[in-house]
């Protein structure tokens, strides 16, 4: 008797064992690692020079892929999140490249022979060039284009793919692209990024029925489709009114507003989430531009930083889980890691995130998998090749991959489940 409420007592407080079915992974997404994405908007401003460096040959992973994927195996991963470059399926506008198709065929089938789970992204940040010259997501209109892409793809798919990503943090483009005019097609307009924002969700909720449309066609299992979120742990740094505002605000806003829109809508079958870590509000004027966007510039309340200065916030893994139990939707953690060069802290950030993600589920909240980003070193966006996320390491230089320490140990978990 003893023994067993020893058992039980060590169970709960030291052995975290993650359900048997559970997922584990790392994500890419193409244009961050196959390098000559020639047809998209990213690769024209990286050659008007718009960027910090340009993707150039990034990881050539739409060569070495087969490669890459003995890797994730070694590793023990049992799904892997990667996009679909809708510039490279459909470089001119209605002209499908076959070959393309096929290679994303090949990936899909190499991916499922190794008894890895594809979770597939329809739009990972960049767009074909024909579709931004013709204005992109700033007209509303054009959304028909993406829901063309996304038909002709999930209707090839539809038998090999059960999770679809249809976007990748919509708010996070919208805001870089149209109002921070850090990404292409660097503009600085409120207007646009509201109707970015609108037009997106949109694409979202029309892509949501299609694809199920295609599998009810087929008379296959219902699929697995949501968007990926990018969540932040929003704090206050001072105890003051307009801080405290701001926090609310802000995760009403970047946190749930799209999650809400399409719950609401009916078109979410899981919540996809990135996250990386805190977002310290300290707003020193009222205003609406203060209230969303004013952080701390002082290293108050410090925390661990990752090599691009982001605030490493486990908990906040938690308290986001926990705010989004409301919506009664199994969660997939698509996206969570950090740049470093130092991969004892990579291990750290990995573990102590486990550990706050098992917390959340043992109060009931229902977690499908934990994906992290990324499953190598990669192009970075207007960051460039500096920041180094991945589980592999990748020698720009020869292309030679190596994998880290940290990967083992997370080889480790996902083989045992436990942690
Ligand atoms: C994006 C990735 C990016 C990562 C790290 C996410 O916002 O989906 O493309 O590389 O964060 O910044």
């Amino acid at each position: 008797m003893l023994g067993f409420s020893f058992l039980r007592c060590y169970n709960k407080f030291y052995m975290k064992q993650f359900p048997h079915n559970f997922l584990w992974g790392a994500a890419t997404s193409a244009h961050q690692v196959e390098g000559d994405n020639f047809h998209n908007d990213w690769w024209l401003a990286e050659q008007n020079h718009a960027l910090r460096e340009a993707s150039g040959q990034a990881c050539r992973h739409y060569e070495l892929y087969a490669q890459d994927f003995q890797i994730a195996k070694e590793l023990n991963h049992n799904c892997h999140r990667f996009s679909i470059e809708w510039s490279r399926v459909e470089p001119e506008d209605g002209k499908f490249d076959f070959s393309a198709i096929e290679h994303y065929r090949h990936v899909i089938a190499n991916l499922k022979d190794q008894g890895i789970e594809p979770v597939v992204t329809l739009l990972h940040f960049t767009n074909p060039v024909w579709f931004s010259q013709k204005g992109g997501w700033a007209k509303f209109k054009l959304q028909k284009y993406f829901l063309r892409f996304v038909n002709k793809i999930v209707g090839e798919f539809a038998g090999e793919v059960k999770f679809w990503i249809t976007i990748n943090e919509p708010l996070v483009y919208s805001s870089h692209s149209f109002l921070l005019g850090a990404w292409p097609p660097k503009e600085h307009s409120l207007f646009k990024t509201a109707k970015v924002t609108l037009n997106l969700a949109n694409a979202h909720i029309k892509a949501y029925r299609i694809i199920h449309k295609i599998y009810r066609d087929k008379s296959l299992n219902r699929p697995m489709v949501s968007i990926s979120a990018n969540l932040q742990a929003f704090e206050i740094c001072r105890p003051t009114l307009k801080n405290r505002l701001a926090v609310y605000l802000r995760h009403k806003l970047y946190n749930l507003y799209f999650i809400d829109e399409l719950k609401r809508k009916r078109t979410l079958d899981y919540i996809g989430v990135n996250y990386y870590g805190r977002n310290l509000a300290d707003v020193e004027k009222w205003g609406i531009k203060h209230l969303l966007l004013d952080t701390c510039p002082y290293n108050h309340h410090p925390l661990r930083k990752n090599s691009l200065g982001w605030d490493i916030y486990p908990q906040g893994l938690y308290k986001l889980m926990i705010a989004l139990k409301k919506y009664n939707l199994p969660i997939l953690i698509t996206e969570n890691g950090v740049c470093t060069e130092d991969d004892n802290l990579r291990w750290d950030y990995i573990r102590e995130h486990l550990e706050e993600l098992f917390k959340a589920m043992e109060e009931g909240v229902e977690v499908l998998g934990y994906i992290y980003w990324s499953l190598m070193d990669n192009f970075e966006w207007d960051k460039g090749f500096g920041p180094r996320f991945g589980l592999v390491h990748i020698d720009y230089r020869n292309q030679k991959r190596t994998i880290k320490p940290s990967a083992r140990k997370l080889a480790q978990v996902a083989q045992s489940g436990e942690i």
